[in-house]
């Protein structure tokens, strides 16, 4: 064997059984780990690299797909190919570090914060007064959770117009262990899905964890351009697409009937699943139909109660169409066997006796409020938004570089979420921040975030020249 080219740590040996992009992928590891290439570095285009190791072009692309599926590399579109910082950690919901300095915390994804200890007990209280129930509920239960409960639950989401039914829905541990479960069912490492332009980060996060490649679809105001869909399925040809219509984090987006259709049409016509995250879908009082009405042989719908209700309660649920049931229990059964009987009881008994109703209605008006506030203080800058949503996407002007920015707010103890957490790796980051409105523990709080944004937006920092 002979070795015919280095370049850095790259070794490419000629005849080897390895096919030659894979060495190449194998060269850029052992360069990042050796530290011959840094973090953050622009890698060779495809041309330079090819004409050194004396490749073909298409070589080097695949190899730099391979690396990137490992998540050594990312393509940054316009801008080339950089190694990765795997150490950021930038995805967790919640920092440790932030709890300590705020005087307004726009971070957290919530609702809002009002006492919900007395129907909490009050619930808890009736289940205990039942003991053979109890009792009952201290054994193992089918994976998707008691019958009895998981009809409670269906009818009350039936009732505010979402199609699922209580044969095919299964409780979950959260929205979040529902996409897990959603990834485990429908894909596999190296399999690429379809995401909007911005994303959830808790998506972002699992998919990687699981080595799925996500591409993201262009949006406008009505949600992913079903033109830019087209494009992305015949170039990718995804296994899936991961979608939130209603009230879409981070941007509060809600896809008009219309759009879904076409959304749906598209997802037909190429054979690409849909994935609806519709955990916000019950906080707008009357949302377009979710898109398991308009097509329940083509959806996975995920849903939860942590936005209406209380997210410590964890409890979700996920629907797949009938031939992947089976793939759900099996799933549902090796990762937990099932959820605990005592969280569905608990929310059954909230459902039942109107409390979930009222506490929903409480977190409508208060974030109604909120909003209100949020046009007042912010009106005049570039933030998108809708009245039920939790959060605010708010464009900066261009004076504001995106870390100056969110390195001032910190600096005066108002904590908000950059772009970056929320875009797809290998897209261009935008300068813009998301804040969570419900999050703040007071209006008086939200008020103090919003003055001080306000007026930073107002008096951006002297231009930044660079000689
Ligand atoms: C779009 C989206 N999906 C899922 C989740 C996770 O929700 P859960 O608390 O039900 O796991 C969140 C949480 O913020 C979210 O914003």
């Amino acid at each position: 064997m002979t070795i015919e080219k280095k370049l850095l740590n790259i070794q490419l040996i000629a005849k080897a059984k390895e096919p030659l992009y894979r060495q190449i992928a194998d060269g850029i590891a052992r360069a990042i780990e050796q530290s011959d290439i840094e973090i953050g570095e622009k890698l060779p285009t495809h041309r330079a690299l090819a004409d050194q190791l004396q490749v073909t072009v298409g070589t080097v692309t695949r190899a730099y797909a391979e690396a990137e599926r490992r998540h050594l590399i990312e393509a940054r579109i316009g801008a080339g190919t950089y190694v990765c910082d795997n150490n950021k950690n930038h995805h967790w919901i919640y920092q440790l570090e932030e709890l300590q300095t705020e005087e307004c915390n726009f971070g957290y994804n919530i609702p809002p914060r009002f006492d919900r200890s007395e129907m909490i007990s009050n619930a808890m209280a009736k289940i205990s007064a039942n003991p053979s129930q109890l009792n009952d509920m201290m054994l193992y239960q089918p994976p998707q959770g008691i019958d009895n409960h998981r009809h409670i639950v269906c009818q009350w989401l039936n009732q505010k117009g979402i199609d699922v039914s209580s044969e095919q829905m299964y409780f979950t541990s959260g929205a979040q262990h529902a996409a897990e479960l959603l990834l485990s069912i429908f894909c596999r490492a190296g399999d690429t899905v379809l995401v909007e332009q911005f994303c959830y980060p808790g998506f972002l996060t699992l998919a990687r964890q699981h080595g799925i490649t996500l591409k993201s679809v262009e949006m406008d105001e009505d949600g992913v351009i079903p033109a830019s869909l087209v494009s992305a399925c015949e170039l990718y040809q995804p296994r899936l697409i991961y979608l939130t219509p209603t009230l879409q984090n981070p941007t509060s987006v809600t896809m008009p009937l219309s759009r879904r259709e076409e959304v749906i049409s598209v997802c037909r016509e190429h054979n690409v699943l849909i994935a609806e995250d519709d955990v916000n879908g019950l906080l707008p009082p009357s949302p377009p139909p979710p898109l398991i009405n308009l097509a329940p042989e083509h959806v996975i719908h995920i849903g939860g109660l942590s936005k209406c209700l209380a997210p410590g309660l964890r409890l979700g649920y996920i629907q797949v169409p009938k031939q992947w049931q089976q793939h759900l229990s099996t799933a549902l059964y090796n990762h937990s066997l099932m959820i605990s009987p005592l969280l569905s009881a608990i929310a059954c008994e909230l459902i039942v006796h109107g409390d979930a109703d009222r506490v929903l209605t409480t977190v409508r008006t208060e974030i109604q409020q909120r909003q209100l506030l949020v046009q007042q203080y912010l009106g005049e800058f570039d933030i998108t938004t809708q009245t039920y949503s939790f959060h605010v996407w708010l464009q900066l002007p261009e004076d504001w570089r995106l870390s100056d920015f969110i390195a001032a707010t910190t600096a005066r103890g108002v904590i908000v979420k950059s772009a970056e957490l929320f875009t797809p790796r290998g897209n261009h980051i935008q300068p813009a921040v998301r804040l969570a409105i419900s999050s703040p523990l007071n209006q008086q709080q939200l008020i103090f975030g919003l003055k001080t944004i306000a007026e930073l937006l107002r008096h951006p920092p002297l231009s930044h020249f660079s000689l």
